[in-house]
C-alpha cells in the first residue's frame, strides 16, 4: 500500500516534473493546484497532459480550454495575447478570465466542446480587455477543434489562434486612404480580379455614370459595354490577366441615362488583382469629332468654291461666245428672209438648227452660272406660300398622273427676298429629279414653314449663319440615294442618268442658287427610303409690296423711237452685234471700246444721248460702273443699262443687283435688247448710278 503511494506520488511528481520543464509557461502550468477546478496536474487525464506538453513545445499561439468549466491552459507564443489577463487567467474557467466577451466567445467553445465542431475563421474580431481593463477590437485567425479523452468523450477546445489585429487595423487605415484618395479624385478607379470582376469602385464611377456602387461591384462590366466594345475589352482583360499593363485602351460604358460615356483606362495587373484607373474622355471625343465634321464641311465647302471659279470662269467666257452666235445667227435670219429662192428654206433650217443648239448651251451656261455663284440675281419680296401655291400647275403638269403632289403651308409664313424665275427654276429642277427617283409613281410633299437655324447648328456647317429662314421642303418617295452618290449630288456634272439624260447640273444650280442668295441647302436621303430636299431661304424682314403677284412680269418689245445709243463694248464681235441690232431697230449708235473713249464720245456728240449701253467688266481703267457715274455727271438725265456675262464686282454686291441697276445678261436675244431698251427710254424717272 505504502509503495503504490509512493508510486503514484512519483509518477506525479515525474509528469508535473516534466511539464515544469517546458520554460516558465510549463512551471507555472506545473503549480495549478486544486484551487483550480482542474485540479493539480498529477490528476490529469492523460489526453490532457499530453496535450498540453504539446501546447507548451509548440511555437504556434495555442490556448487549451478544458473540462466543464473550459479552464484555460496556453502557451508561451500565446500569452502576450492575453496582456495582463497573464498570468491570472491560467487555470481559471473561461467566464472568469474573458468575461467581457464571454457572451461572444462561449457558444463558439460550446459548438466545439459540445457539438464537436470545428471552428475556424480569419481576421475574426473580437471584443477584449487586456489593458488595465482598456476594452478594445482585436481580430485574430482562429482554428478551434475538439480533444478527444480516451474514452472517446471530448474533454476540451484546442484553440490554435493568431493575432491579427495590427494587419487588419493596417489595411483598415489604408482602404480609409484610399477610400479618402478616392473619393478625391474626379477619375474613376476601380479594382478588378483577373476574369474582371469588380471588387471595388471609387465613387467617380457613381458620379460619371449614374449606377451605384452595389450595381456596379460583384460583376464584369459586360452588362454596360457598348456591344461594338465588348470584344476588345475582354481581350484587354486577358491581356491584363496574363502579365501585361495597359496604357491608353479605350472603350464605352453606358450609363443609367442611356448615353455612352468613352473611358481612357490604364491598367495594372499585380497579385492576382487588375488596379486601373479610367479617364472620361466623352467630352474630347465629341469634340474631336465635331471638329472632324467641321473640317469635313469645311473640306467640302472650297471644293465647292474652287469648282465654283473654275466652271464660272467658263462659263463667262462662253456666254461671250454664245453672243457672238447668236447674235450673228438672228442676224442671219432675218437677212435670209430678204433674199428669196429655193435655198432659203434649206437655209433657214440650218440656222434654226444652229439656233436651238446655241439656246441650248446658253441654258447649261446659265446653270454653270448659277452655281458658280454669278448669275446676275433680281431678288424680289414675295410670299413662299403664294410662290409655291402658283407653281402648282406646273408641277403637276411636269409630274405627270402617277405622282401625287400634297403642299403643306404654314400660316403666317415669312417673307422672302428671292429671285422668282431663279426659284421656280429651282423648284422644278428639284420636281424632275423628284419624277426621275418615281419612275413608277409616289408621292411628292412641298413643306413651306418658318424655321431658326440656331448657333449650334450653324456651327456644324460651314457657309450657315444662325438666323431665321423660311423652309422648303420637297420631299418624295423614290429610290434616294446612297452615300456615296449622296455625297457627290451636288457636284457639277455629276449624274447617275443615262447620256443625254441628265446633265448633272440639277442640283448644282439650285445649290448655287441658294446660296447666292444667302441661302441654306440641304439633302438628305437613304437609298430605298426616298429624299427629302430642304431649302433655307433667310427671313425678308418687312413687308410685301401690295401688287405681289408670287411672279415676275415680263414686258414685250415695243417699237423703236428717235433716240441716241452709245454702245461701250470691248469685244468686237459682241459690239458689232450690238451695234447691228439697235441700228435695225431704228436708234441712232455711237460706238465705243472703253470708258475713255465712251466718256470722249459723249463730250464730243452734238446730239442728245439717250441711253448708255455699257459692259460691266472693261480694259483701260475704268469699270461699267465708273463709266456711268461719269457719264450721269456730264449728262444728267442719262439712262444706263448694262450687259454682263456676270458680275461679280462694281455693280452687283453679293451677287446681288443694286436697286435701280438695270441689267441685260449675255446671251441676249434680239427681243430682250429691244424690249430692256425701249422699256428703260419710255419710262419717266432716271436713277443714278453709285
Ligand atoms: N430626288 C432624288 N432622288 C434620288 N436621287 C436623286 C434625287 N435628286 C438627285 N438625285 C441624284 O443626284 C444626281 C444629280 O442630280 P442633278 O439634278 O444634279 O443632275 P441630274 O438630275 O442627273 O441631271 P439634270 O438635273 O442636269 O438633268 C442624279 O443623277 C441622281 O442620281
Ligand atoms: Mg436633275
Amino acid at each position: 500500500m505504502g509503495k503504490l503511494i509512493e508510486d503514484k506520488m512519483s509518477g506525479a511528481t515525474g509528469i508535473a516534473g516534466m511539464i515544469a520543464a517546458q520554460g516558465p509557461l510549463g512551471a507555472l502550468t506545473a503549480r495549478i493546484d486544486a484551487g483550480s477546478p482542474l485540479g493539480p496536474v498529477a490528476g490529469w487525464s492523460p489526453a490532457l497532459v499530453s496535450t498540453v506538453r504539446l501546447m507548451l513545445s509548440s511555437q504556434a499561439e495555442i490556448v487549451l480550454f478544458w473540462g466543464p468549466d473550459l479552464c484555460a491552459l496556453y502557451n508561451e507564443a500565446y500569452a502576450p495575447t492575453i496582456g495582463d489577463k497573464h498570468p491570472r487567467v491560467l487555470g481559471r474557467p473561461a467566464r472568469e478570465g474573458w468575461s467581457e466577451l464571454w457572451d461572444d466567445l462561449e457558444p463558439l467553445l460550446r459548438s466545439v466542446v459540445g457539438g464537436g465542431q470545428s471552428v475556424h475563421a480569419k481576421d475574426r474580431p473580437f471584443y477584449i480587455e487586456r489593458d488595465g481593463g482598456q476594452g478594445e477590437q482585436v481580430f485574430f485567425d482562429i482554428s478551434y477543434s475538439p480533444v478527444f479523452e480516451a474514452n472517446g468523450s471530448i474533454g476540451g477546445a484546442l484553440c490554435i489562434v493568431s493575432e491579427t489585429t495590427k494587419r487588419v487595423l493596417a489595411e483598415k487605415e489604408m482602404r480609409a486612404d484610399r477610400a479618402r484618395l478616392w473619393a478625391l479624385a474626379r477619375d474613376p478607379f476601380l479594382i478588378a480580379d483577373k476574369d474582371g470582376v469588380w471588387l471595388a469602385a471609387s465613387p467617380a464611377w457613381t458620379d460619371i455614370l449614374g449606377w451605384s456602387e452595389r450595381e456596379l461591384i460583384g460583376r464584369t462590366s459586360e452588362w454596360m459595354e457598348h456591344p461594338d466594345d465588348l470584344a476588345k475589352t475582354r481581350e484587354q482583360i486577358s491581356t491584363l490577366a496574363g502579365g501585361m499593363p495597359t496604357a491608353r485602351f479605350e472603350n464605352r460604358f453606358r450609363a443609367k441615362d442611356g448615353s455612352y460615356r468613352n473611358f481612357s483606362w490604364t491598367a495594372v495587373p499585380e497579385n492576382d488583382l487588375i488596379y486601373c484607373v479610367a479617364r472620361d474622355v466623352t467630352e474630347q471625343r465629341a469634340h474631336a469629332m465635331a471638329l472632324k465634321e467641321a473640317e469635313a464641311a469645311l473640306r467640302q465647302a472650297q471644293k465647292m468654291e474652287t469648282l465654283g471659279q473654275l466652271t464660272g470662269g467658263v462659263a463667262h467666257d462662253f456666254n461671250n461666245l454664245l453672243q457672238i452666235v447668236t447674235g450673228n445667227l438672228e442676224l442671219v435670219q432675218r437677212g435670209l428672209e430678204k433674199i428669196g429662192g429655193e435655198d432659203q428654206a434649206r437655209l433657214r433650217r440650218a440656222v434654226d438648227n444652229a439656233m436651238t443648239g446655241a439656246e441650248r448651251a446658253a441654258l447649261l451656261t446659265q446653270r454653270l452660272l448659277a452655281f458658280s455663284r454669278r448669275q446676275p440675281l433680281a431678288p424680289e419680296r414675295i410670299d413662299p406660300n403664294r410662290l409655291v401655291s402658283g407653281m402648282s400647275d406646273l408641277l403637276n403638269r411636269t409630274l405627270g398622273e402617277t405622282i401625287e403632289i400634297e403642299t403643306i403651308q404654314s400660316a403666317r409664313v415669312w417673307p422672302v427676298e428671292i429671285d422668282v424665275n431663279q426659284m421656280e427654276n429651282a423648284l422644278i429642277n428639284l420636281a424632275v429629279n423628284a419624277r426621275d427617283a418615281m419612275p413608277d409613281g409616289g408621292k411628292l410633299t412641298i413643306e413651306v414653314a418658318n424655321t431658326h437655324v440656331d448657333a449650334d447648328y450653324a456651327a456644324q456647317e460651314a457657309e450657315v449663319s444662325p438666323g431665321q429662314y423660311v423652309l422648303i421642303s420637297m420631299s418624295d418617295t423614290g429610290k434616294g440615294m446612297d452615300e456615296e452618290i449622296l455625297s457627290h449630288a451636288i457636284e457639277p456634272f455629276f449624274t447617275t442618268k443615262e447620256v443625254g439624260r441628265g446633265t448633272g447640273l440639277g442640283l448644282s444650280m439650285v445649290y448655287g442658287f441658294i446660296k447666292q442668295s444667302g441661302g441654306h441647302f440641304r439633302v438628305y436621303s437613304e437609298a430605298g427610303h426616298g429624299t427629302t430636299v430642304k431649302i433655307y431661304l433667310p427671313r425678308f424682314y418687312g413687308p410685301l409690296p401690295d401688287n405681289d403677284t408670287g411672279t415676275a412680269e415680263r414686258r414685250a418689245p415695243e417699237c423703236p423711237g428717235d433716240e441716241t445709243v452709245l454702245v461701250c463694248e470691248d469685244d468686237e464681235k459682241v459690239r458689232a452685234y450690238t451695234v447691228d441690232v439697235l441700228k435695225e431697230l431704228g436708234y441712232r449708235v455711237i460706238e465705243a471700246a472703253d470708258g475713255p473713249a465712251a466718256l470722249q464720245a459723249l463730250e464730243g456728240a452734238s446730239q442728245s444721248i439717250d441711253l448708255l449701253f455699257t459692259d460691266v467688266i472693261l480694259p483701260g481703267g475704268m469699270t461699267g460702273a465708273d463709266i456711268a457715274r461719269e457719264a450721269q455727271t456730264r449728262r444728267p438725265g442719262l439712262r444706263v443699262l448694262f450687259a454682263t456675262g456676270y458680275a461679280r464686282n462694281a455693280i452687283i454686291h453679293h451677287g446681288r443687283l443694286d436697286p435701280g441697276v438695270e441689267l441685260l445678261t449675255k446671251p441676249f436675244t434680239y427681243a430682250e435688247l429691244a424690249a430692256k431698251v425701249r422699256d428703260m427710254l419710255d419710262r419717266a424717272e432716271v436713277r443714278h448710278v453709285g
